[in-house]
């Protein structure tokens, strides 16, 4: 499975170079979709092929090709139609171009002058966004991803919440409570760790039958934490939770925002993407417009290269800022004649920042809002075809209600033996190179996830997903 463009040592000046990586770049990129998703290899197995110790000759672009080609063979085809185990697939191909020209041009986006191109691509992105979202007075920056956006809205819940935590720390002040559903991703039992709330002061509520915060239940458990003298500071209602895809109903958690004064933030890392489509925001994320904050990731529905991802706050403008700024920078950040253009670095966490603008821009501007509005409609529609799928099939069940993109199902088997059964399915096709599904559990039983991220994913795809699958579980119970 290797890939073999021929390589004449002879000729290697910089410009051989470039016309070799290029050949070998296109060749792998043409068989993405083409034979299996991967050559599988145990780690020990990979180790010895890999030969990491091996003594290798240096300035010697033919080794380098090696690792290349070594590196490309053993790694999955991310674009490959049996690849639905993630949130995010093969990129599109502009973001593919931004971002050789990102590693090439091989810049720092914290400054106007390090990366003067990138700062107004970037702005210009957060204005695009937040109008789409509807966040007026806000602002916004692009973050490393959803985790760290998690983390950044209740850090600015957290300092907002209380004047003196950015200098004195959460000494001798109420204790703070933050709250998010069951199912939420766990970058914010992170992000309460990292911020010194602690994760006992995350308090996860009760869903409903189709995996939502049940808000009567957080409207208790703040109750609870009034009465005990804590302070409740930040809400994080998921958009599309990260197993179920469940979406937590905004309009009754702004009227406990309004109600107790909390932050309400909204992580759409998977789901957000509905918003670039009219008729899918009025569905999924109706009252967004009035959320404290909001992130989505462009890597993962939307397709932008990883990693790729905004995070906007609304109304507040200064946040960021006042928030996250601390320490002198003077040695880098040139306000003083940027009166205009601030360095994005100022108000970042980073110092240095990847160019992730570009990526973006370039997909943006080649695809449309419409155009990537039209790929989630389809992923919703394909989601559809798989959950009607498995209804149909008498080996298959689905594990819960499909609310949106998530489909969580498994292969029919005594409940007992259930778990194990569906986990050396699974394995089994992946390690066959056949398809890569997701796992995870439901109330303690294993679920397959079927993740649709791929805009070339038709229903022939899906067909050919669950009829390898069946077979592969029907020769299972057979005994072969
Ligand atoms: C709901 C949700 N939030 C946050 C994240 C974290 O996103 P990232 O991988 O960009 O840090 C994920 C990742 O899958 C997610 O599903």
């Amino acid at each position: 499975m290797m890939n073999s463009v021929y390589l004449d040592p002879a000729a290697m000046n910089e410009q051989h170079i470039f016309e070799h990586l290029l050949k070998v770049i296109e060749q792998y990129h043409a068989s993405q979709r083409k034979g299996k998703f991967l050559d599988y290899r145990s780690p020990a197995e990979l180790g010895r092929i890999l030969d990491l110790e091996r003594p290798g000759k240096t300035q010697d672009w033919q080794e380098i090709f090696h690792w290349v080609d070594t590196y490309l063979a053993y790694s999955p085809k991310t674009n490959h139609a049996a690849f639905v185990n993630r949130m995010w697939v093969g990129a599109n191909l502009p973001s593919i171009v931004g971002e050789i020209i990102v590693a090439i041009s091989n810049s720092s986006a914290c400054t106007f002058e390090s990366a003067p191109v990138s700062t107004l691509l970037e702005k210009y992105m957060i204005r695009q966004m937040l109008q789409l979202v509807g966040f007026t007075r806000g602002e916004g920056q692009m973050t490393t991803g959803s985790s760290n956006a998690n983390m950044i809205a209740m850090m600015a819940a957290r300092n907002l919440c209380s004047d003196s935590v950015k200098q004195a720390g959460l000494f001798g002040q109420k204790k703070l409570f933050a709250f998010v559903g069951a199912d939420a991703h766990y970058s914010m039992d992170k992000a309460a760790n990292i911020l010194g709330v602690g994760t006992d002061q995350l308090i996860k509520v009760p869903l409903n039958r189709l995996g939502a915060m049940e808000f009567d239940q957080l409207a208790q458990a703040i109750d609870m934490v009034l009465v005990n003298g804590g302070l409740p500071f930040f809400v994080s209602a998921t958009a599309g939770t990260t197993v179920r895809g469940a979406y937590d109903p905004l309009p009754p958690l702004l009227e406990l925002r309004d109600r107790y004064k909390f932050w309400l933030h909204v992580d759409g890392a998977w789901g957000g993407a509905a918003a670039l489509s009219p008729g899918l925001k009025e569905k999924y994320l109706p009252g967004l417009a009035e959320a404290d904050s909001f992130t989505c990731d462009f890597h993962k529905m939307l397709g932008s290269s990883l990693m790729c991802n905004i995070l906007l706050i609304n109304k507040r403008s200064p946040t960021l800022g006042p928030v996250l700024s601390a320490g002198d920078g003077s040695y880098l950040f040139r306000d003083e004649h940027t009166s205009e253009i601030e360095d994005l670095g100022a108000v970042s966490l980073q110092c240095g920042r990847r160019v992730d603008s570009l990526k973006w821009f370039l997909d943006w501007k080649f695809f449309g809002r419409e155009g990537l509005a039209s790929r989630v409609e389809k992923y919703l529609e394909l989601c559809e075809y798989a959950e009607s799928w498995v209804e149909h099939s008498p080996e298959l069940e689905m594990a819960v209600p499909r609310t949106s993109f998530n489909v969580c199902f498994r292969f029919k088997v005594a409940k007992e033996q259930s778990n194990a059964f569906n986990l050396d399915l699974r394995n089994r096709l992946y390690h066959e190179g056949t398809s890569l599904v997701g796992v995870a559990y439901i109330d303690g039983r294993l679920v397959m996830r079927l993740l649709i991220a791929n805009p070339a994913a038709e229903r022939a795809d899906i067909d050919s997903f669950f009829n390898n699958l069946v077979a592969t579980g029907r020769a299972m119970l057979e005994g072969k």
